[in-house]
């Protein structure tokens, strides 16, 4: 019997309405357009507006088109997996408030943590699942509300992230197609260098705290870049040599959108052409969770059944990690 890999069997993502130009920014914080251009290659990110709001209300309609797409009902999931650093609240999960606000009334589901990394990890924890025939349908979603976290008076941070979310559908395949490996790696000694200091168990929320701007996503941005900039493309090579993957036998690379730089860099590392790298960073900068699920929506209509595609992303934590997987319509 072939094994039965888990495939993305359907793909749709979310961003909200408002665009947040670098030229808006330039009247918030002291920067321009130029400087955000150059070091980063963001020229404009999302934001969700309204009260009352949150990651859940950009999965929803995410969520909504792919199950349309796929011709299936939300009864018909067995688990959600909801890859976010941005919870709609600390508990119940947003896997949970998600399956509600869908009507996935037969799913269990729970929240994946891991800063940027958050989607490659579901991805693969999803895949097992489906692997070992638990389940037959997984969803996995990535998704942040990062200017609930990003203080607009940091021109360190604020630049950079912006909102929005994606989902896939995880089906068993026994073509040969679907996930076919997976590097996942973490350094918990990174934390200094990106986190949020208050709103957690060890400083939960105070007067103090707020007024210290400690609710906000910090960085170290040299720092980061440093560590994301050699261990996402040293792992992405790595995913392709352990599977005997030359660049050419490589049909796109998705990397995590969180500067120009750092894909260009994973890109020149794996000898992938710019041509099969997928950049959308510029129009919504880094949404955290949704980056990945986002460039395979964006992208969707150009694979092809049987391409190879290797994704890899860098994130708080650390966290890092690279997928390859083959598409499989
Ligand atoms: O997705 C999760 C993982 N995160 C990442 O992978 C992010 C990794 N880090 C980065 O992408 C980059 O470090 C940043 C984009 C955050 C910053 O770029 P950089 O090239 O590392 O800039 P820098 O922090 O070294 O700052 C260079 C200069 C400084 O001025 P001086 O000291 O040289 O006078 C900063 O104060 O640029 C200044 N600066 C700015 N200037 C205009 C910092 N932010 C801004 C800004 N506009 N927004």
């Amino acid at each position: 019997m072939s094994k039965i890999h888990a495939a993305i069997t359907a793909v749709h993502g979310y961003v909200p309405d408002y665009v947040l130009t670098n030229h808006e920014l330039e009247g918030m914080v002291e920067t321009n357009d130029e400087w955000i251009v150059t070091r980063t290659g963001i020229k404009e990110r999302r934001v969700l507006k309204g009260e009352g709001l949150g990651t859940s209300d950009m999965a929803v309609p995410a969520v909504n088109a792919l199950l349309e797409k796929r011709g299936i009902s939300a009864e018909e999931l067995d688990l959600i997996i909801f890859c976010t650093t941005t919870p709609d609240f600390v508990f119940p999960a947003t896997a949970n408030i998600l399956a509600d606000k869908i009507g996935a009334k037969n799913a269990w589901g729970y929240d994946l943590q891991a800063a940027c990394s958050g989607f490659l990890y579901g991805l693969a924890t999803g895949s097992q699942f489906i692997e070992s025939g638990k389940h037959k349908k997984v969803l996995v979603v990535g998704g942040d509300k990062m200017s609930a976290i990003v203080n607009y008076k940091d021109r360190a941070t604020c630049i950079i992230f912006g909102d929005g979310a994606g989902a896939v559908l995880l089906e068993p395949n026994d073509e040969g197609n679907g996930v076919i490996d997976s590097i996942l790696r973490s350094d918990g000694s990174g934390a200094p260098y990106l986190h949020q200091k208050a709103g957690g168990s060890v400083r939960p929320a105070t007067h103090e705290t707020v007024e210290a701007n400690q609710h906000f996503a910090y960085q170290e941005g040299q720092a980061v870049f440093k560590f994301a900039v050699t261990k996402m493309a040293d792992v992405a090579a790595e995913v392709m040599e352990r599977n005997s993957l030359v660049a050419d036998d490589v049909a796109w690379l998705v990397p995590h959108q969180a500067n120009k730089r750092i894909i260009d860099a994973t890109a020149n590392r794996c000898g992938i052409s710019e041509d099969k790298v997928i950049i959308n960073i510029e129009r919504y900068g880094n949404t955290t969770n949704g980056t990945l699920p986002l460039c395979l929506w964006e992208w969707e209509d150009k694979f092809k059944k049987g391409d190879n595609l290797i994704l890899a992303a860098f994130g708080g934590g650390f966290t890092w990690g690279s997928i390859y997987l083959k598409w499989a319509y």
